[in-house]
């Protein structure tokens, strides 16, 4: 844990259990209510291989990140910070986290909603670039997505 009592985590696999579950199911349902899964989804989203990265500051969860790793790529499927700990660092610190466990040349892709201006800002910032666009890709809302990606250097 760091000095401001920040601490990032990486879990993987079936001891997603219980609490660590509905944690994830609710603070999804906070920061993505059109598309959050819940206990259920992340339970077979887990055991399809989905692995998470949490943020916790002191004892509390305050966000995560989701993705699948392949071969060269990674397909960042969600990432969260919850309302009370937002505009802190801790998005793009996950984002970091991230990048860091991967070698160079290994690539990040994501879709994003295109009216979703903070997480456009935070990748951006971050130097991801645009590849293109998916229409209609997003539910409840219907929306497009707009596909970035980043090349780990
Ligand atoms: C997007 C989200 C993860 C950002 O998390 P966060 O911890 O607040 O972000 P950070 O504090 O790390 O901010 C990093 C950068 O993101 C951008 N950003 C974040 N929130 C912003 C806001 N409200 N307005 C403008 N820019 C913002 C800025 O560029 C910021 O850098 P800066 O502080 O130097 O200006 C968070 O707002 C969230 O959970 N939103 C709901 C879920 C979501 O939309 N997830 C993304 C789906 S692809």
């Amino acid at each position: 844990m760091s000095e401001s009592g920040v601490s990032y985590q990486f879990v993987k696999g079936l001891y997603q259990t219980g609490l660590l579950l509905s944690n994830l199911a609710e603070m999804d349902r906070q920061s993505l209510p059109g598309e959050a899964w819940d206990e259920q989804g992340w339970q077979r989203f887990v055991q399809a291989g989905v692995e998470t990265g949490l943020v916790s500051v002191g004892p509390e969860l305050a966000g995560f990140i989701s993705f699948w790793v392949h071969d060269e790529e990674t397909e960042l499927l969600k990432l969260a910070v919850i309302p009370s700990y937002r505009r802190q660092g801790l998005g793009e610190g996950l984002v970091k986290a991230l990048l860091q466990r991967q070698n160079s040349g290994h690539r990040l892709f994501l879709e994003v909603r295109v009216s979703n201006q903070k997480a456009l800002y935070l990748y951006r910032k971050m130097g991801f670039t645009e590849q293109g666009l998916r229409r209609q890709y997003y539910q409840n809302p219907k929306e497009d997505a707009l596909v970035l990606s980043y090349m780990i250097p």
